[in-house]
């Protein structure tokens, strides 16, 4: 048999290959290619990402720039750690990038939740979701708030020694639940805080893990865990539109609803309301967004304030200065009053970012910075980096050094520019509730500032990278106490 056509065939597919791989990888003039890490193809930085994050990308970005090629649970990913290059990325949903989480998060989100819907079905979504987060209705929400606050206060210094990191995630569990949610009072007992703070943490673990469905798996135990959550937000949004029918909603009432109850509001232009389907995704979607983030900013201030009495007598004087010029009562303009509050939170979420970083795809090849960016590439938007990086006060030495702890650094010239402070990220898919965090954390600062105080047993507790905005190693134990007379 005459087998040189074969060889032929085999020859041009060779050819052919060849070109296309010359193709693929062929950039425009002038343009750099991204450096690859040195990482084991699949595995790649996923586990150092999370138990060493800021070294690792202090590393690379020492040794390969301010981008990079690794892999990231088994996806090849492009690591971005400079401002500029940030925002440009970030300014760009819907033209050049869009949003792409890992697949694990995807389905453990569901299919309509805001963060992983892209274009104009998220759009819509952002449209709809709006007005719950506005100036207005979050300091309409600020007495309440303040209520919780004191509520939470006082029950963990009757309770005298516990940790601080479950006392945090008990206040922003709370205001997501009652705020954010509108969780009906019967609800809201012991029995189902708990179960649905158990469901949430092992959801949570498997938020980004290996999306491979298997018993004994995170990924698996979290989709589990979703039934369970998915169960409690069945049961209130049953409630929810019961009182709705029933004209006994907090907004028949006049009173302030909660977002969950402005999401049972909204129509399209054809008169459509919102599926349960969608609300109950979105429900999640706020849930997973508000609760453990600001939890952590709460558990990094338990840790960082006590290390630092001045800035906590500072935060006293103001409080004694606002109740002077407000009263006691804490609305939206006492609280807008609080300045040094203000650069105490900006500090703590610069100097221990909450949020890492966030995921993109390519939607077209483009120019980064003088890189060249294929279309269809992933990209981990390391916000992390560049704000406890930031340019503005690079090579400081003594209190201004990055390194440090320093809300005065807000109050400085240099903090009224624009810098690398986004822990909210920007553009299109900024952080929907970035008000209503802000206003939760200060509210907290502020009742404590007026009648309680907490120590820590260890003041040097160290901190890992993971889960969310980093954990205390032994949850950060701590005597909270309340003042026999209030402060303020
Ligand atoms: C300190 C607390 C918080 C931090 C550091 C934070 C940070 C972020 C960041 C960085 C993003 C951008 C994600 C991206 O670009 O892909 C984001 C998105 C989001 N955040 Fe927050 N967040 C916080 C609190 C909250 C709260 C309290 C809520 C509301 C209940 C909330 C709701 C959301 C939602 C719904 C999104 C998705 C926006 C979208 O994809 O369009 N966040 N958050």
């Amino acid at each position: 048999m005459d087998i040189a056509p074969l060889y032929i065939v085999l020859a041009v597919v060779s050819i052919c290959f060849l070109v296309l791989q010359i193709w693929a990888s062929k950039r425009p003039k002038g343009l750099k290619a991204i450096p690859k890490a040195s990482v084991l193809p699949f595995v790649g930085d996923s586990v150092r990402l999370f138990k060493d994050g800021p070294r690792l990308a202090q590393e690379r970005f020492e040794k390969l720039g301010p981008i990079w090629e690794s892999w990231l649970f088994g996806e090849r990913m492009f690591f971005v750690a400079k401002a500029d290059m940030l925002k440009w990325c970030l300014n760009k949903e819907y033209d050049a990038v869009e949003s792409d989480w890992p697949t694990s998060t995807k389905v453990l989100l569901g299919r309509h939740a805001v963060a992983t819907a892209a274009g104009e079905h998220h759009k819509l979504l952002r449209k709809i979701l709006r007005p719950p987060f506005s100036v207005a209705a979050v300091n309409d929400l600020m007495p309440r708030m303040a209520d919780i606050a004191r509520r939470c206060c006082d029950r963990w210094a009757t309770q005298g020694r516990g940790k601080g990191l479950m006392f945090a995630k008990d206040y922003t569990f709370t205001i997501a639940l009652d705020i954010i949610l509108g969780f009906d009072e019967s609800l809201l007992t012991d029995a189902t805080i708990e179960g649905c703070t158990e469901a949430f943490a092992v959801w949570n673990d498997g938020l980004f893990s290996f999306p491979i469905n298997m018993p004994g798996t995170a990924f698996h135990k979290a989709i589990e865990a979703k039934k369970i959550l998915m169960g409690y937000l069945d049961q209130n949004l049953k409630l929810l539109k019961e009182k709705k029918r029933k004209g006994l909603s907090a907004a028949s009432k006049g009173e302030q609803a909660s977002c969950a109850e402005g999401l049972l509001e909204v129509k399209d232009e054809e008169g459509n309301g919102l599926s349960e389907d969608e609300l109950k995704d979105l429900f999640l979607t706020l849930l997973f967004a508000g609760h453990d983030t600001s939890a952590a900013t709460i558990t990094r201030l338990f840790s960082e304030l006590p290390r630092h009495p001045d800035v906590w007598n500072r935060l006293v004087a103001e409080q004694q200065q606002v109740v002077a010029e407000h009263g006691a009562q804490m609305d939206g303009a006492a609280v807008k009053a609080m300045t040094y509050t203000d650069a105490v939170i900006k500090e703590i979420l610069r100097l221990h970012p909450i949020v890492g970083g966030v995921f993109r795809r390519a939607l077209a090849d483009f120019n980064l910075c003088g890189y060249h960016v294929p279309k269809g590439s992933k990209l981990f938007l390391n916000l992390g980096h560049a704000m406890t990086n930031d340019e503005r006060w690079e090579g400081e030495t003594g209190d201004l050094a990055l390194p440090h702890f320093c809300p005065e650094r807000w109050l400085s010239e240099a903090g009224t520019r624009t810098g690398a402070w986004m822990p909210f990220g920007g553009g299109p898919r900024m952080c929907l509730g970035y008000l209503l965090a802000t206003a939760e954390i200060k509210v907290l600062l502020a009742v404590m500032a007026r009648g309680y105080e907490w120590r820590p047993v260890d003041i040097n507790e160290p901190f890992g990278c993971f889960p969310l905005g980093g954990h205390p190693t032994n949850g950060l134990p701590m005597d909270f106490i309340k003042q026999p007379q209030p402060r303020v």
